[in-house]
């Protein structure tokens, strides 16, 4: 796998984000949703210097990044589940870092076609690791993407054509990647993968989407927050929606005839998820073509 950046990506370069996966990956792992064979050093490490932060969001506003992160995966988990039961039998995780759904689903789905894809240093990482545990084949891979290259090896449109050389439906997955991006640089993504499912009639899309809160202090809070993380991981975090509605709307105009925007308090008591205090800032979309 190449590290170099795809000519047609030149200038463009969001690994920066990549760390976040490693706490993605420990948050998981903490709660039983993952495998000791994607459980990194860094991400222990990440875990127990956020615990205090974590701790105090929750006691101060009644929900935390981790009350989302574990919303946003087993609602996406569950409509995984029912597009499955519809069928469909392809799998794509783009900016899977260490996320153990591909485990899981091929251990609960042995027929299933899985793959798995990351920036090139991370889809490395994430393969070794399947490879080490015995997981790797031709039904479970890990292919490496860039969203942003709009050509080449990398691109999305090339990804999809080698992990699936069919028309058959797939469902796609993005978690915790979207809002590393302006709306109108994610948009260009989501124009194009509309497209790409329109040519696999009863494709769907997965992502989770964070609304801008509506009271004024939080909505600061979250600003500078998001200011902060943005800096880390040199990316335009952003908020792209007020409301359901309007992330509603979006998606539509990207090219997607049909998309439900799930809120999580939908699913209290049908799922193990946490129930936040107030609405919930996380909402999944499912987009299908
Ligand atoms: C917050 S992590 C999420 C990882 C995983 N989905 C999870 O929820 O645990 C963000 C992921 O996006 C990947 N990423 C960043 N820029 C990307 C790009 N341009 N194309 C594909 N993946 C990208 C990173 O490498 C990283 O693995």
């Amino acid at each position: 796998m190449s590290t170099t950046p795809s000519k047609a990506n030149a200038g463009k370069d969001s690994s920066g984000i990549s760390f976040t996966a490693l706490y993605t990956g420990a948050v998981w792992h903490r709660h039983g949703l993952s495998d000791d064979v994607l459980a990194t050093d860094q991400g222990r490490w990440l875990y127990h210097l956020m615990t205090p932060f974590e701790a105090s969001s929750k006691a101060l506003i009644g929900g935390n990044i981790r009350t989302f992160l574990l919303q946003r995966h087993l609602i996406i988990d569950h409509l995984i589940e029912q597009a499955l039961e519809r069928g469909v039998t392809q799998v794509l995780e783009i900016a899977c870092g260490m996320s153990p759904r591909g485990i899981r689903l091929r251990d609960k789905h042995p027929l299933i076609h899985m793959v798995e894809a990351d920036l090139p240093d991370m889809a490395t990482r994430k393969a070794s690791r399947l490879l080490v545990s015995g997981r790797l084949g031709d039904h479970h891979q890990v292919m490496p993407v860039d969203i942003l290259a709009e050509s080449g090896e990398q691109s999305l449109e090339t990804v999809v054509g080698r992990a699936f050389a069919n028309n058959a439906p797939m469902i796609v997955v993005t978690e915790g990647l979207t809002g590393y991006f302006s709306l109108p640089v994610i948009s260009r993504f989501w124009r194009r993968l509309a497209q790409l499912m329109q040519q696999r009639p009863g494709s769907v899309y997965l992502s989770e989407s964070y609304l801008m809160p509506k009271q004024p202090l939080l909505r600061g809070s979250l600003k500078s927050l998001g200011g902060i993380l943005g800096a880390i991981t040199r990316s335009d975090v952003s908020f792209h929606f007020l409301n359901d509605q309007e992330a509603a709307e979006h998606f539509a105009a990207c090219g997607f005839p049909s998309v439900t925007v799930n809120n999580p308090t939908d699913f209290y008591r049908r799922l193990p998820i946490p129930d936040s205090r107030h609405d919930p800032m996380v909402r999944v979309v499912e987009a299908s073509s």
